[in-house]
């Protein structure tokens, strides 16, 4: 039964080869001073960074430049890019790149005006923005995160090898988001498949809690349906139109809150994923790909109807004859098969991971409690100890 809800998503999208010409409409709706944010120079040699400094020219806009925002944003840099936000005296926000700079776009735009460490503030305290909020704006060109339509943000601490996200409300949501399906064909395979695993597994996420069925559910079936056999497509052929653009929407739609509306959630693959990246900075996507397997075998005994549910419904597993429990674990199977078969990395040993590490990732794990088990300290190094 679908629990009550409220569902609001203010960001407007602009979507399609012809969608940066969006940012005409959008630019003057925001003061003259804008700060420029983006990553390690990806947008510089594929021609996007120009497109967007002539547009925001053209609108009269004074920029102020934010670069090198890396993977897996740090506290150190969210502190560099609040400096450079008020000297800039931003008006808006315009992170261009993929889920990091949108990110750190969000976490910066919420700090600014804090007055307050920003990392104890909302990473380890978890407070709420009470101060003006600069107006974030994004153009994606890495696909995945869904952060172009939601109000999470995830930011590093090394020292305190910690990985957090905090997922703001809609007066954190960016104001509008320019989504190209061209701009992602620059993306190493790598990163695509990062990606399109991190889609994956935040429908997952959703969709393996509860013993309810709602619309969710079958959105959710819907939405991986889509994704694989896009992702089957694309991996074949990176510049295929029609796939990228559905991996690209699939993303926005896994992650922009709607499919978890009225139901519980799990998110433990990804809390487990963040602690092994506090760890070896390893790519988002591909954490979540090396535990997951490990995590869902350990949690199938107490979600055994879903995970079988899974398996016909998605995988097309044929449930004739065989028990319940012997369809949950077929529908693993060939997820797992396929998930070697696109090249994901499957092991943590594989991203960095030492076994010297591993009372440290137990350590930095969260625990969440909307799955089918909830893991104890035991529990999460038998998951890591299987994924190493
Ligand atoms: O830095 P540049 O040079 O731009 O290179 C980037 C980066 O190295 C490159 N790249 C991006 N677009 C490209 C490109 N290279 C060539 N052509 C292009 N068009 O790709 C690399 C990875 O980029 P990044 O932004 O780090 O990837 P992603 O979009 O996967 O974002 C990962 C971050 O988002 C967080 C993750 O934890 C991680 O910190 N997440 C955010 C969420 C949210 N906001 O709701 C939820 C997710 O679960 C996730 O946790
Ligand atoms: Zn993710």
């Amino acid at each position: 039964m679908l629990g009550n809800f409220t569902y609001c998503n203010p960001t407007k999208l602009y979507f399609g080869k012809d969608a940066l010409g969006g940012l005409n409409e959008e630019l003057p709706k925001f003061g003259k001073n804008v700060l420029l944010v983006y990553g390690g120079g990806s947008i510089k040699k594929n021609g996007i960074y120009d497109k967007v400094v002539e547009i925001l020219k053209a609108n009269g806009k004074a920029i102020f430049e934010d670069a090198g925002v890396m993977p897996n944003p740090t506290s150190e840099k969210l502190n560099e890019g609040i400096a450079r936000a008020k000297a800039a005296n931003a008006d808006l926000i315009l992170a261009v790149g993929g889920g990091s700079v949108c990110d750190y776009a969000k976490a910066v735009s919420v700090s600014v005006n804090a007055g307050d460490d920003a990392w104890k503030k909302y990473f380890i305290r978890f407070e709420e923005p009470t101060c003006k909020i600069i107006p974030v704006g994004c153009v994606l060109t890495m696909v995945g995160t869904g952060s172009e339509m939601n109000g999470g943000s995830v930011i590093t601490n090394h020292a305190q090898k910690l990985k957090i996200g905090h997922v703001f409300g809609e007066n954190v949501f960016p104001k509008f988001s320019i989504m190209n399906p061209e701009f992602t064909y620059t993306l190493p395979k790598y990163q695509m498949i990062s990606g399109i695993y991190d889609i994956m597994s935040h429908i997952l996420e959703q969709y393996f809690s509860g013993t309810d069925d709602n619309t969710s559910d079958y959105i959710m079936e819907g939405l991986l349906r889509s994704l694989i056999h896009s992702a089957n497509v694309a991996v074949e052929n990176p510049t295929d139109y029609e796939a990228r653009s559905n991996i690209m929407w699939t993303a926005t739609w896994a992650l922009n809150t709607l499919v978890a509306k009225g139901k519980t959630t799990d998110w433990m693959v990804h809390m487990l994923g963040q602690a092994v990246a506090a760890h070896t900075d390893a790519t988002h996507g591909m954490t979540l790909a090396a535990v997951t397997m490990p995590y869902y075998r350990f949690i199938l005994p107490y979600g055994t109807a879903k995970f079988a549910r899974y398996a016909v419904n998605v995988w097309d597993v044929n449930p004739d004859g065989k028990t319940e429990k012997q369809v949950a674990e077929e529908g693993l199977a060939v997820m797992e098969k396929w998930m070697k078969g696109i090249g994901l990395v499957m092991n943590i040993t594989e991203l960095g991971a030492t076994k010297d590490m591993l009372d440290g990732i137990v350590e930095s794990t969260l625990v969440m409690d909307g799955g089918y088990k909830v893991l104890d300290k035991k529990d999460i190094r038998a998951v890591l100890q299987a994924s190493f």
